[in-house]
């Protein structure tokens, strides 16, 4: 399969996930798009592929789904999995209520999305990366996990959760460095690259 390089971003059935696979496809990029809604990405794959000739593989799964997460990637043809870059996107903003008139479900859909679903994919595709010894992670937080706003408490600790690992922890598991998703020494050592996108460096 001759690319420029494959991408997979979650989240690419709407706003930023949409756009970066835009963006990646129009630079020749063959991209893997994932997301719930399947009309959106069978609609997003036959325009990407019309519009740049590249190639676009569809995965539709819910993030928050540990066991669809795993078959998802699992299930990748071999050509597919040579993934070069993952954008952990998906994610949702519910609610602007201060935390005793929040509605406790809205929390749990935010951090089961948020937080325990970009660890899914993230712990699902990232021996694939390592495999390989290259790729890059990019984990799409918010100014909102840095600067909390009145009625965001829960969005914002699941985006400062997203950006914890960057604190240079490493993770230990067993005798093996699990990769974190921090550019610790390990990620470097293994030629994997961990980002967060900086504030202003994307236009909403
Ligand atoms: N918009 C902003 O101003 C802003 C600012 C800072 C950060 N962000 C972050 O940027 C990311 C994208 O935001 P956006 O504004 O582009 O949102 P959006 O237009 O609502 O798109 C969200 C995407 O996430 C997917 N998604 C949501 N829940 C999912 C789940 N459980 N399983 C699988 N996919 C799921 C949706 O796909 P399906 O519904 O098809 O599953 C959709 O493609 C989020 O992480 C958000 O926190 C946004």
């Amino acid at each position: 399969m001759s690319t420029t390089g494959i991408l997979l971003v979650t989240g690419a059935t709407s706003g930023f996930g949409k756009a970066i696979a835009t963006l990646f496809a129009s630079q020749k990029w063959n991209v893997i798009i994932t997301g719930r809604r399947s009309e959106r990405l069978l609609a997003l794959k036959t325009e990407l592929e019309q519009s740049h000739g590249v190639k676009v593989w569809m995965l539709c799964f819910d993030v928050r789904d540990e066991i669809a997460v795993n078959q998802a990637i699992a299930g990748l043809p071999d050509e597919w999995k040579n993934i070069d870059v993952l954008i952990n996107n998906a994610g949702l903003a519910l609610g602007k209520d201060v935390l005793q008139e929040g509605d406790s479900m809205q929390w749990i859909t935010m951090i089961d999305t948020n937080i325990k679903g970009l660890l899914y994919v993230t712990k699902a595709v990232a021996p694939l990366l390592i495999q390989r010894k290259k790729g890059t992670i990019i984990n799409i937080g918010s100014i909102a996990g840095k600067e909390s706003y009145v009625g965001g408490n829960v969005y914002s600790a699941t985006k400062f959760a997203v950006r914890w690992p960057y604190q240079k922890h490493e993770i230990g598991f067993s005798s093996t460095p699990y990769p974190c998703f921090a550019n610790c020494a390990w990620c470097r050592r293994n030629g994997i690259q961990c980002s967060e996108v900086q504030r202003r460096s994307v236009k909403s």
